[in-house]
């Protein structure tokens, strides 16, 4: 069966689904996204920390003058996951503007909101991961707000090929002051001597799972240097498709065993399957039986 994607109210199959290649957002990147996912439980199934992605794609929609409404997005995701009757699932909302000119002004072009959820396929590949200081630099925020702005994106893209075209899992993004900035798709914490600390920089995208992260270990938050994640006893990285991932190695230095990331990781599986009681206030569980849905596909 091909999978279903919602897209300005309706569903269409995977195959049905397109878009006209004179769309503003791809001639320019005027797009917004957001990667969520969602987990089976024993009750059924839960969205981990829905509304705090969408408010962060409402902010870059607002950077672009666009108008999301959070309450549309919610439903739209519960709906799809329904309808392609998925407990595990990567989601992926994407508002963006397509016809009415290539001109660089924005406001004659038409706004389009989708959501797709893809069967789960894991980012790091679930292991620990070897990365390389990237020789380019992470989009200054006083460029491109650190948003999930589609156009933003190449950065990454690129460094990742670059880091892959070298061997490396991922690239770590360094600024001109050696300070840290974030992974492509992951922000950085390191573990020195049992306490940990997550970079903080204004480059990098305020993670939802560096925020996890932030308030289950009481991290300190604070600018981090290379040279400080270099001497650390653990690196690991956070991200909604990573999860919380250990790094093996930052070029030619291994890390050794990682306890501390370790508990932190199971820690965060038992909360994303709503093992963890006092966390269940960031799921938003939903039934796959409900029949609504499915008669609205
Ligand atoms: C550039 C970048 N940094 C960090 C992250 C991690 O953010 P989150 O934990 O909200 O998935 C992501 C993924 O969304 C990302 O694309």
């Amino acid at each position: 069966m091909s999978l279903k994607i919602w897209i300005d109210g309706q569903f269409q199959s995977t195959e049905d689904a397109k878009v006209s290649v004179l769309s503003h957002a791809l001639h320019y990147g005027t797009g917004v996204f957001e990667g969520i996912r969602s987990y089976p439980t024993a009750s059924g199934a839960a969205v981990f920390r829905l509304r705090e992605h969408l408010l962060r794609m409402q902010r870059g929609a607002d950077a672009l003058g666009m108008h999301l409404v959070l309450d549309e997005c919610e439903q739209a995701v519960v709906q799809t996951l329904r309808v392609n009757q998925q407990a595990e699932a990567y989601i992926r909302p994407l508002a963006w503007y397509a016809d009415g000119g290539l001109g660089l002004d924005l406001g004659k072009q038409t706004a389009h909101l989708m959501v797709a959820t893809i069967a789960w396929a894991s980012h790091l590949g679930g292991h620990k991961v070897r990365v390389t200081v990237s020789p380019m630099r992470r989009n200054t925020a006083r460029a491109m707000p650190a948003l999930k702005l589609t156009g933003g994106y190449t950065n990454a893209t690129m460094a990742k090929l670059e880091a892959a075209r070298r061997g490396f899992d991922e690239a770590l993004f360094v600024d001109d002051a050696g300070l840290v900035v974030e992974c492509t798709g992951e922000n950085v914490f390191l573990v020195k001597d049992g306490k940990v600390v997550a970079s903080e920089h204004p480059d990098a995208l305020g993670g939802i799972t560096r925020q996890t992260a932030i308030e289950l270990t009481g991290a300190e938050v604070r600018p981090v240097s290379l040279a400080e994640l270099k001497a650390a006893d653990e690196v690991f990285l956070t991200g909604t498709s990573a999860e919380i991932c250990a790094v093996e190695a930052i070029d030619e230095r291994v890390y050794g065993d990682n306890p501390v990331t370790r508990d932190l990781s199971a820690l965060y599986q038992r909360i994303v399957h709503g093992e963890e009681p006092k966390y269940r206030h960031w799921l938003t569980e939903y039934d796959l039986e409900s029949k609504a849905d499915r008669v609205a596909a």
